[in-house]
């Protein structure tokens, strides 16, 4: 098995050599953190969009979904609390010139004291071999109780000075812990200053009368802002939800490992409205609901958990992440957040609009309370492809494989005949005229059968459909299936109903329901 940072570079370059993923304007020596996605990306991508959209709006008879602009009304944003609020604490260092932001400076000191607890975890290992217990010694060994202990004070003042505002305090820190430009290794550190995330734009023909915009941040303003319209248009009781995909942008700071933090990316949310006091039994259904949809892709359970926050957000008062075990650790890939009624209340105050529900059955109107599901779709996509790409060991050779679940695959079949003549290529296209409705197949009939078969692995095609001499004969065809390597005979008739069975969106959303 290979290092966790290299499997996360060959990620990266798979991802570009076969077409999933591309840096933008790369041609310019590119833009850094957008990312542009490929012929066998945009598969990819629209097929983890629409596993998502069809759970959400399907599944639940209760929640319908909505596209809303990207620009928004700037007094949006106000209300929001983005204005004000959505900001990054940054440092630059003098001698390189180089901008940081304060928060990961510290993170990434504590992060090298967590290596250096699990170096200490190796040694003892190699020490004491099968009869390590290594809970009870990261319980009782003084050298990683004191390290543990240095990190949690050193996280926890960081978090308190940066609730407190007291951004002194928080380069104080950076100081007191000796930390060094990566750059120009120097301490020479300028203040810490707050930096607004938002892009700012213009609308309007003339610089005088232009208004300021900004390109939202996240999708659920645009899903706030309708509430009202949807409830009316649509008859909506609560509880209800409205479901939206689309792009958000950030001007991230530190915008690095790859697609997991970009500034141009896409969000799937969904807000539920409901009664107040009921927020608590939604927040466990929705924890519960979303892991079971990331559970049925079938990519293991040990590669989910989830994070209760403590320190909260200012709208929230519960909130969790579904974290995934990427190349670099386990991170945030979802969050669940019970946003109580801050955000409707606070567009009730800009907007001076009621934006209150009358309910028939407590008979009164209230402003109702938020639970929201937020997902971003490139970081599901880094998950998908860091989870399924397997270099596999087999008897004196090896492979690259993609173990893309099928239901996602860019290609659900590839249609190869064994050779270019003798009419297999006929027969190879007449099939694919007959599952091309249904299916996203592909046609290949360059090189040798077994390099052919290496290519469709290597992009995640669950299966390989060859054409041979006995399928003049008897209308058979050999499928192979991706993962087991296995071969069957099987009557053309039949491909439709076994790609049906096990490719298709109906069936493996059943499986979320189990
Ligand atoms: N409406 C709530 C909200 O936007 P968030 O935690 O800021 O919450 C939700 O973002 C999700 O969006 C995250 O869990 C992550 O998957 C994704 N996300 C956030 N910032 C991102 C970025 N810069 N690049 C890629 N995905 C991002």
């Amino acid at each position: 098995m290979k290092a966790p940072d290299e499997h996360f570079k060959q990620v990266i370059s798979h991802a570009k050599e076969y077409g999933f993923i591309f840096q933008s304007s790369e041609i310019y020596d590119g833009l850094s953190a957008v990312y542009d996605y490929g012929q066998l990306g945009v598969q990819l991508k629209n097929n983890i969009r629409q596993y998502w959209w069809q759970a959400m709006t399907r599944l639940n008879e209760n929640i319908v979904g909505i596209d809303a602009a990207i620009l928004m009304h700037p007094t949006t944003w106000k209300a929001s609390g983005h204005v004000d609020a959505f900001n990054d604490p940054l440092i630059d260092n003098k001698d390189s010139k180089k901008r940081y932001r304060a928060d990961v400076l510290i993170e990434d000191h504590c992060a090298k004291l967590e290596a250096k607890i699990d170096k200490e975890v190796k040694k003892a290992e190699k020490r004491f071999g099968d009869a390590f217990d290594k809970e009870q010694f990261l319980a009782t060994n003084a050298r990683v109780l004191e390290l543990t202990q240095r990190s949690k004070e050193i996280l926890s003042r960081m978090a308190q000075s940066l609730e407190k505002e007291d951004l002194a305090d928080v380069k104080a820190l950076i100081e007191e812990l000796g930390i060094v430009c990566p750059v120009s290794g120097s301490k020479n550190w300028t203040e810490v200053k707050q930096f607004n995330l938002m892009f700012g734009t213009k609308l309007g023909a003339s610089a005088e009368s232009a208004t300021d915009l900004y390109l939202r941040p996240e999708t659920a303003q645009g899903i706030f802002v309708n509430f009202l319209n949807v409830q009316k248009s649509g008859r909506m009781k609560i509880p209800f939800g409205i479901a939206q995909t689309g792009k958000a942008f950030r001007n991230e700071i530190v915008a690095r490992q790859f697609i997991f933090r970009m500034r141009e990316f896409e969000q799937m949310e969904m807000q539920f409205f409901i009664a107040p006091g009921t927020q608590k039994q939604w927040y466990e259904h929705w924890k519960e609901a979303r892991l079971k949809w990331h559970l049925s892709l079938g990519m293991g359970e040990d590669n989910y958990r989830f994070h209760d926050h403590e320190k909260l957000a200012h709208y929230a008062d519960a909130a969790a992440d579904i974290e995934f075990a990427f190349p670099f650790g386990f991170k945030e890939l979802e969050g669940i957040h019970s946003r109580t009624d801050f955000d409707l209340s606070r567009h009730e105050e800009f907007s001076g609009k009621k934006l209150q529900y009358f309910d028939p059955e407590m008979k009164e109107s209230y402003v109702p309370y938020v639970v929201e599901t937020s997902i971003g779709l490139d970081r599901m996509f880094l998950a998908i492809l860091s989870k399924s790409l397997v270099e596999e060991e087999l008897d004196g050779s090896s492979r690259t494989v993609m173990r893309i679940p099928a239901v996602l695959a860019p290609l659900k079949a590839a249609v190869l005949p064994l050779v270019k003549k003798d009419r297999l290529p006929d027969l190879a296209k007449e099939i694919i005229d007959t599952l091309k409705f249904e299916f996203e197949v592909a046609y290949d009939e360059k090189d040798a059968v077994g390099r052919r078969y290496r290519r469709q692995d290597a992009i995640g095609t669950p299966f390989c459909i060859t054409v041979d001499h006995q399928s003049l004969e008897d209308r058979t065809v050999t499928i192979r299936h991706r993962d087991s390597m296995e071969q069957d005979r099987i009557a053309i008739d039949a491909l439709a109903g076994l790609l049906r069975e096990e490719t298709a969106m109906s069936n493996w959303l059943k499986r979320i329901e189990l």
